[in-house]
């Protein structure tokens, strides 16, 4: 761990609920006097916001997988450097919507980039500033599909095209389910598995429970 900050990172498919669980969280930690700086990957500084334009509209697509994972860690080193590690250095509590985790499982995994090179890159540019913690929400996915084209369908209007990742088979979208329970099963003391089948105060619930298990261990 870097400063002093809690550094907590949100994984899982499409459509398991991690933005609106992300913002739950921030919103319940700032009322217990945190401060929290809620962000995304990728994005989260000018520069990230601009990978994922390329990336979620399928403008990197050409240039393959590869290309894809190191543009997700430049974006990533630019989001730690400007935003992730000074909130921790000040003390603030940071949430991230997905992070290092999702290379592994997207272009990695899934995708089928060498993971020993992608581990590698990831000791590189995320060197001691891994998530303290990391909650993996975990549904089927014949409802976090669902899930994924209301939300798309609520963000961008009725009928909007769904990003790259949307419009991959439901056999994707399985692959990266267990892709993320693996990543779960490696990293048992810092990646938490959630329920996300139910509503989002069902699953909120899940996730305050574990989370004030770790925190105690931490105190
Ligand atoms: P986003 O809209 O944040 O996904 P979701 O709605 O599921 O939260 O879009 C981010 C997309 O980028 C998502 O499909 C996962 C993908 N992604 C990667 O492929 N690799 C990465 O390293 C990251 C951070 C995201």
């Amino acid at each position: 761990m870097m400063g002093t900050g809690t550094f907590i990172t949100f994984e899982g498919g499409e459509g398991t609920g991690k933005s609106t669980q992300a913002r739950r969280l921030a919103e319940y930690l700032e009322a217990k006097g945190e401060t929290v700086v809620l962000t995304r990957e990728p994005g989260g500084t000018a520069s990230g916001e601009i990978v994922r334009r390329i990336v979620l509209e399928g403008g990197a697509e050409p240039l393959g997988v590869l290309a894809e994972a190191v543009l997700m860690n430049a974006a990533r080193s630019d989001h730690l450097e400007k935003v992730i590690r000074p909130a921790l250095n000040a003390g603030k509590t940071v949430i991230c919507d997905r992070f290092s985790d999702s290379t592994i499982a997207y272009q990695g995994i899934v995708g089928g980039v060498d993971l020993d090179l992608l581990k590698q890159m990831e000791a590189v540019i995320v060197g001691d500033t891994a998530p303290d913690v990391t909650f993996v929400l975990d549904a089927p996915v014949s409802q976090t599909l669902l899930r994924a084209r209301r939300e798309t369908n609520r963000t961008s209007g009725k009928g909007a095209t769904p990003d790259r990742f949307e419009k991959q088979d439901k056999t994707i979208h399985e692959e990266l389910r267990k892709a993320f329970l693996a990543i779960a099963l490696q990293a048992p003391r810092r990646v938490h598995v959630i329920d996300a089948t139910g509503t989002p105060e069902d699953v909120f619930a899940r996730i305050l429970q574990v989370y004030g298990k770790v925190a105690e261990k931490a105190a």
